[in-house]
This record gives structure tokens, C-alpha cells and sequence, in this order.
């Protein structure tokens, strides 16, 4: 571990009770221990899915082991990285297959989750050549209906058979345990101004220090990189996958190392 990067691995290798957190000084005990617990999650999950022969999170964790949604914090089932729920399935939080949202009312594909309706205060900055949208749209919504703090994490159209969403008591992390909301570092409330922009079109075009869209390596644009688009909150977070760098970098599509994410896009 690079001595420089030191503050922020200590930052993100914490111990979370009741969203509180405890720095351990021993940084590499706990990131071994985090692998072992999060490969032995990954080994449990895969045997009790494999036997109950639930798709898709089955198919998922046996064609890319060390990948994935599963013991990440987005997993929010009773053997995800917090236990928010009693459930056992994990998609269902954001997505199901059979009855979702439909219309407009599905801002991401076969969408689970109830949407926010936060009024958000969008970034604004004279400098910035692309176009924001008035409110976040789409993928960007998606994530902010659990982390602006306002949507229970249970607050789902098709409950998973067997109910047990609603029940938070044993969550840890930063999800109340009687409210199901989120709390602490990981919510971001309505007020997007200190955040990077998003729901923003990328004008490499206008902008002649962003890279061309067909040169994006690791990052994601909206709808895609080939047909250009928009930066949302996915451009830099995958929420199906470990970070690149497991928890130092939380849900991170590109590492943070010699600010390889933000030279993704920006030419400086
Ligand atoms: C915490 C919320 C969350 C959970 C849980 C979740 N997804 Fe997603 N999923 C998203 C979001 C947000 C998108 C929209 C695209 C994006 O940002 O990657 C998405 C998009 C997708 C897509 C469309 C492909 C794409 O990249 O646009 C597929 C397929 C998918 N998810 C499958 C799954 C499966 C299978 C599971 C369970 C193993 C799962 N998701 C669990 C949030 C979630
Ligand atoms: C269904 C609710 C839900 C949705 C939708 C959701 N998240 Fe999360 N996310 C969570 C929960 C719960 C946590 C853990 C929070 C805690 O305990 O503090 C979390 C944690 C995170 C973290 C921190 C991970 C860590 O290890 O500390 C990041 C980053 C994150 N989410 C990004 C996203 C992004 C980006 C999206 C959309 C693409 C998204 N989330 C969509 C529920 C959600
Ligand atoms: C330009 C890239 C980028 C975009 C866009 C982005 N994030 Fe992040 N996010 C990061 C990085 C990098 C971190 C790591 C923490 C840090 O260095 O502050 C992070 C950290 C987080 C965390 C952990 C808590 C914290 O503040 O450190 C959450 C939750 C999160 N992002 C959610 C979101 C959501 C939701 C969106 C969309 C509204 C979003 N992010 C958009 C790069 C991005
Ligand atoms: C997915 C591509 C992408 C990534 C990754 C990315 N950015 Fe950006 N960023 C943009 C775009 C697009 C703009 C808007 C530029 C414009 O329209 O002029 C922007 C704007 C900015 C601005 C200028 C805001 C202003 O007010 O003018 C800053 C500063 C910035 N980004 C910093 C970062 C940092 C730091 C990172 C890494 C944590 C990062 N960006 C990662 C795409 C990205």
C-alpha cells in the first residue's frame, strides 16, 4: 500500500455500527480479512443458490466469482455487506422481471424500487460547455432513490416472496433500522451542487479537454460510449460490482490511483 494513498484507504477500511464508524490501524489485517469474509460470502451464496436454484443472482455469481453484486454493499439481502433486510434475494431491491414499473415510471430497466421525489438543486457552473438536466434523469434518478435519503430501502412494486424487505433491525451500515432510510457518509440528500455533474451531456465536441467518446476506456456514458451521451452517477460507479480497488474505491467502474477515473474523460 502506497503511503501516499494512506489517509484515504484508512478513511474507507473502517469497521461500520450503527453508522458509526472505527479506524483500524492495521490496514492490511483488515483488507485480507475483508477478502476472506467477502470470498467465503461469495462460496456460501453460490452453494445456496446453486441448491435452491434461484435465478438470476446464481447465473451471475457462477459465471464471474470474483466479480460482482454479491456481499457488496448493494447487496442488500440478510447475507449482503450490511444485512439491511431479511430477504434473500438481492436484484429485487432495484430490479425485478415480471411486474416492474413501466412507462415513465421505469427509470432503469425492469425497475423495482419506488422512485424519489425530491426537488434536487442540480450543479451549476459557468464553465461547464454541456447542458444539464433541470433534475437528474434515468440511471442518476435510480441512485438517488435510496441515497438521497428520502426512499426506504424496502419501498419496492413486487416484494420478494416470503415479504422480509421491510424489517431493517439488524442492518448495519448506514441504513436506520427503524425507517429503512438512509444515513450518514453514504447519503447525499437533494442538494447535488458539491457533487460531480450529472445528468450532464458529454461535448467533447465544445469542450476540447474531454477525450472523444470512442476513446473512453473503463468509464460509461449514456446510453453508451459508441453513441455518446450523458455522464450519470454509472459513468464512474458500476452499483453491480466491487470497486476496482475493493473498498478503497467504493463501486468504482476505473481506479482512483494517479487520478486514472477522472483522466478517463478529462484530458488535463
Ligand atoms: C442497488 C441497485 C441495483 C441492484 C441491487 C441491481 N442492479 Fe442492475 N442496474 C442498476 C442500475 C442503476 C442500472 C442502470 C444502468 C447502470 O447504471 O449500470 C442497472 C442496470 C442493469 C442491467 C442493464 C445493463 C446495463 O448495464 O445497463 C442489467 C442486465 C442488470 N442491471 C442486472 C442486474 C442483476 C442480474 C442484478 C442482481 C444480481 C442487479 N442488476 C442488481 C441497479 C441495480
Ligand atoms: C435500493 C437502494 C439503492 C440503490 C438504488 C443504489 N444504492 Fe448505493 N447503496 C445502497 C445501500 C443500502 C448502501 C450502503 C449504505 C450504508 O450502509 O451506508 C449503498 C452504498 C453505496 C456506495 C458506498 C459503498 C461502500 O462500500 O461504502 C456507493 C458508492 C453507492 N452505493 C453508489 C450507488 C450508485 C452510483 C447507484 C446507482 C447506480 C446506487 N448506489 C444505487 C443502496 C442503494
Ligand atoms: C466523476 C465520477 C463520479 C460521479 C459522476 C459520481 N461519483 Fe460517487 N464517487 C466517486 C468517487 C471517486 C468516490 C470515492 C470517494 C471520494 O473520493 O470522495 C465516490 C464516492 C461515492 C459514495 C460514497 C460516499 C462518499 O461520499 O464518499 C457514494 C454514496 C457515491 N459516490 C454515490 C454517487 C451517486 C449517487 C452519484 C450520482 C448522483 C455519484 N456518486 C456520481 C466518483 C463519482
Ligand atoms: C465519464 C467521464 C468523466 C469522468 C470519469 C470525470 N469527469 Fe469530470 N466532467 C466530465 C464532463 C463531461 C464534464 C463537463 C465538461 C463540460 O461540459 O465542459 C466534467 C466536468 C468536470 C469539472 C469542471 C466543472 C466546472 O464547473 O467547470 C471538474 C473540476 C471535473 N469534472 C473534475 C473531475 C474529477 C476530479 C474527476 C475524477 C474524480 C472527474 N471529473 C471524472 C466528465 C467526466
Amino acid at each position: 500500500m502506497n503511503k501516499q494513498h494512506r489517509p484515504y484507504a484508512r478513511q474507507k477500511f473502517c469497521f461500520r455500527w450503527r453508522g458509526r464508524r472505527w479506524y483500524d490501524p492495521n490496514e492490511r489485517k483488515v483488507i485480507w480479512s475483508a477478502l476472506g469474509m467477502a470470498l467465503f460470502t461469495l462460496a456460501a451464496r453460490i452453494l445456496i443458490l446453486g441448491l435452491s436454484s434461484t435465478h438470476p443472482t446464481s447465473l451471475m455469481a457462477k459465471s464471474s466469482p470474483a466479480h460482482g453484486i454479491i456481499g457488496t454493499a448493494h447487496d442488500l439481502s440478510s447475507t449482503g455487506l450490511y444485512q439491511v433486510t431479511h430477504a434473500t434475494e438481492v436484484c429485487i431491491f432495484c430490479h425485478t422481471p415480471h411486474d416492474s414499473y413501466t412507462g415513465i415510471e421505469q427509470v432503469i430497466p425492469v425497475w423495482n424500487h419506488a422512485t424519489t421525489t425530491a426537488q434536487f438543486v442540480m450543479y451549476t457552473s459557468p464553465s461547464v460547455k454541456g447542458t444539464l438536466d433541470s433534475q437528474p434523469m434515468g440511471p442518476s434518478l435510480a441512485c438517488l432513490s435510496c441515497h438521497d435519503g428520502t426512499v426506504a430501502m424496502g419501498a419496492l412494486h413486487e416484494a420478494p416472496p416470503g415479504g422480509g424487505q421491510s424489517d431493517y433491525s439488524q442492518a448495519g451500515g448506514g441504513v436506520n433500522r427503524t425507517t429503512g432510510l438512509m444515513e450518514g457518509a453514504n447519503r447525499l440528500g437533494n442538494d447535488l451542487t458539491a457533487v460531480h455533474p450529472i445528468s450532464l451531456t458529454y461535448r467533447d465536441d465544445l469542450n476540447k479537454s474531454l477525450r472523444h467518446p470512442a476513446e473512453l476506456i473503463g468509464v460509461r456514458l449514456y446510453p453508451s460510449n459508441a453513441q455518446g451521451g450523458k455522464v450519470q452517477c454509472g459513468s464512474c460507479h458500476d452499483p453491480h460490482n466491487f470497486g476496482i480497488d475493493g473498498g478503497t474505491a467504493p463501486f468504482l467502474r476505473v481506479t482512483k490511483q494517479g487520478s486514472s477515473l477522472c483522466l478517463s474523460c478529462h484530458l488535463m
